[in-house]
């Protein structure tokens, strides 16, 4: 049974609370969410480490890849147009980076700097097809632009 939304946003509100470090936000996003709900099999962060270039960060589940292209897989697509993408089937996408043949659908959200620049996407990866909405999806872009506020600013001073 999934963590309600609400309690799941306070959890995360409360640990990261005045923390602006990229990486301890990423990893505590990473772990809260991961165990927070059956369908989340792979949840993790790729940060932009050169122009056009994913670097893997914080992570929960099993091996997720190193590096990824801009012009590559679902998470490149995110850093590449800037846009939230939700996927049902991952086979129908093309360029799908298989990390894990057992997944089935995704969701990755880019997160954007103070002058909307892509600095990192969330991706997460459900095993089960067609797992997450466009609820979800909003629910989240609201939570991690809260949560990265502070460290947007922190990024710019
Ligand atoms: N499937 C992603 C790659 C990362 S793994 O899922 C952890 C993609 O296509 O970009």
């Amino acid at each position: 049974m999934p963590l309600p939304f609400d309690e799941l946003r306070g959890r995360i509100l409360a640990l990261t609370e005045g923390e602006t470090d990229e990486i301890a936000l990423m990893a505590t996003i990473a772990c809260e969410l991961h165990h927070s709900d059956d369908r989340f099999d792979w949840t993790g962060f790729y940060r932009v480490t050169a122009p056009g270039l994913l670097k893997i960060g914080p992570y929960q589940g099993g091996h997720g890849c190193l590096t990824i292209p801009f012009d590559r897989g679902v998470c490149g697509a995110a850093a590449r147009s800037g846009e939230t993408q939700l996927v049902a089937d991952v086979e129908a996408f093309p360029g799908h980076i298989a990390c894990a043949a057992s997944t089935r659908s995704e969701l990755v959200i880019p997160l954007h700097d103070a002058d909307g620049r892509v600095f990192a996407v969330l991706d997460i990866d459900s095993d089960q097809p067609d797992a997450f909405d466009h609820t979800d999806a909003e629910r989240l872009e609201t939570l991690l632009g809260t949560v990265f506020a502070g460290h947007q600013s922190a990024r710019r001073a």
